[in-house]
């Protein structure tokens, strides 16, 4: 099995022969959540404790899920409610987590950069369910899964990633892994929501949506992250919608085929129009949503794999 990490940080460091593998897996957990049984024992004894620093729905709900169908013991910490609102510290609340031996710690925080440090604390495997602006692995994984199920493959498409991408974990950890597997990207968006930097990781930055959308396979919309922004980003809404809100007159400069994405939450009438986004047809948005739940299982199986082999190692030379 090509995949040997300890955790699951970001698309970065991956190869794509191990992205290949977590997703082959993936596709045959999907089959699993399509039975009226569900359960696996890949997970059982093992304890998941999911700490979510910042809001979530679909994530938080699909890490759960997938440790409960897998047979671990799943416990979601209420960050809401902890000693963080004492002021106890990311690293002491991780330690003291660490000291009850949990084995996949799931942990999302506003902080780029706070998932990576608090790996290096613990002994567990750690999965990044987002940091700040940085990464959100899981999220670029269930899209690739997404468009190869919808596509046929994960090369040589044209994928057009659309909207708030200065904000956005979700478009770059996108736009690491599509580089990675060799398609042509575009990122569309006006130049006060685009990063300087990203053109590096091999997109064309395109301001103008029409021409942006032209020929493209695949149409992956970003939500306005209204909350990571401090004022002028954009002149209203009203005019966001106009020039970036993806309806049906735009989306007809897309291939006829082309798929629509958002990892959602979607603001309705911001980026993108409702009828698009239900029109099942073109709107692949609930398919991710199932697809999330596939890849977390298959994430945590491989990370799982390898911790059971790291620890059969470290009893074997203590024998020696
Ligand atoms: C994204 C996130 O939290 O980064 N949502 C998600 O995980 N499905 C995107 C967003 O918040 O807009």
């Amino acid at each position: 099995m090509a995949f040997h990490a300890r955790h699951l940080l970001g698309i970065e460091p991956l190869s794509p022969m191990e992205i290949t593998t977590i997703l082959d897996l993936a596709d045959r957990y999907v089959d699993l959540n399509r039975r009226t049984v569900k359960q696996s024992d890949t997970l059982a004894g093992m304890t998941q404790i999911n700490m979510f620093f910042e809001n979530s729905t679909r994530t938080q709900s699909s890490f759960e899920i997938a440790g409960k169908r897998l047979g671990a013991d799943v416990m979601n910490m209420n960050m809401a409610t902890s000693s963080v609102k004492k002021g106890e510290t990311l690293i002491d609340t991780a330690m003291t987590l660490n000291a009850m031996h949990p084995d996949l710690l799931v942990v999302r925080h506003g902080a780029s950069g706070a998932v990576n440090l608090l790996a290096s604390k613990v002994n567990c495997a750690v999965l990044n369910a987002g940091d700040g602006r940085h990464e959100h692995p899981t999220q670029a994984l269930l899209d690739a899964l997404t468009i190869r199920r919808a596509k046929g493959r994960i090369d040589r498409l044209t994928i057009a990633i659309c909207g708030d991408v200065a904000h956005s974990r979700v478009a770059r950890s996108n736009l690491i892994l599509l580089g990675k597997m060799g398609n042509n990207l575009r990122l569309i968006g006006p130049p006060t929501l685009m990063p300087s930097g990203f053109a590096e990781l091999g997109a064309t930055i395109i301001e103008d949506m029409r021409e942006g959308l032209k020929g493209a396979d695949v149409v992956m919309m970003l939500r306005l992250q209204k909350e990571r922004m401090d004022g002028g980003f954009i002149p209203s809404m009203r005019e966001y919608y106009h020039r970036y809100g993806l309806d049906a007159e735009k989306l007809a400069y897309a291939k006829p085929d082309a798929i629509v994405m958002h990892p959602g939450p979607m603001n309705r009438g911001v980026e993108i129009d409702g009828e698009i986004a239900d029109d099942i047809n073109r709107s692949v948005i609930q398919d991710q949503v199932e697809m999330g739940v596939a890849v977390r299982m298959a994430c945590m199986d491989l990370l799982a794999r390898n911790l059971r082999s790291e620890r059969g190692r470290r009893i074997a030379e203590s024998y020696v």
